[in-house]
């Protein structure tokens, strides 16, 4: 019995380091840790994002998360538009793994993560976008969103601008230690 026990706690340790490690290998191969939105922040966004649709008159889009990390605001935004399909894309294991055991557990049909690079998705397919990126990362997205998106798509970013583009809406969020933006635009 004892050795049940050993092999147990071996593989729980392993399990656990090798999460670790992956972790931190993706953070740094990303440039961007898996940390989810805040929950007010996360409020913010899928309110900003509700209105957004409702406004263009959407039945039924399609909604891109660039780096859906553990889910948390893929999950969120398939909760409250059960017309909408929802795709979070991510790139590090452990999280993708997360969020994937959340959408089983949440019976959401209308949400799944997908283990891709977001620079190799097709942005032409999708009408909402969200991100919670990091600056070099928004930089790099924006050629992408120059030459992929559909003229009307629109795009939700947590904290971390578009550079160079106007956003058509900037709200700030206070809370009591932060002041945060969210930031809304819809390409030309
Ligand atoms: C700060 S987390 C955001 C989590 C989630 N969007 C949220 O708001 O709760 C950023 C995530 O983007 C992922 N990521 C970074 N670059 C990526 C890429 N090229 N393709 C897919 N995922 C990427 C990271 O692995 C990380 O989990």
């Amino acid at each position: 019995m004892e050795i049940v026990w050993t092999i147990g706690y071996a593989v729980v340790v392993a399990l656990a380091g090798w999460a670790a490690f992956s972790m931190e290998y993706y953070a740094r191969k990303a440039r961007v840790t898996a940390s989810p939105s805040v929950p007010w922040m996360r409020k913010a966004v899928i309110n900003r994002m509700k209105a957004e649709v409702e406004a263009a008159g959407l039945k039924a889009p399609v909604l891109f998360e660039l780096g859906s990390g553990f889910g948390t605001l893929a999950l969120a935004a398939a909760k409250e538009c059960p017309q909408m399909s929802v795709v979070g894309y991510e790139i590090s294991p452990v999280p993708l793994f997360f969020s994937r055991l959340r959408a089983f557990l949440s019976g959401y049909k209308n949400v799944k993560f997908v283990s891709e690079d977001m620079f190799k998705a097709d942005f032409s397919k999708g009408d909402v976008f969200l991100t919670y990126l990091t600056m070099p990362l928004m930089a790099d997205l924006k050629p992408k969103f120059d030459a992929e998106l559909k003229p009307g798509a629109i795009v939700i970013c947590n904290t971390f601008h578009v550079p160079g583009w106007t956003p058509v809406r900037e709200e700030t969020i206070q809370n009591f230690v932060y002041t945060l933006k969210v930031f809304t635009y819809r390409k030309a």
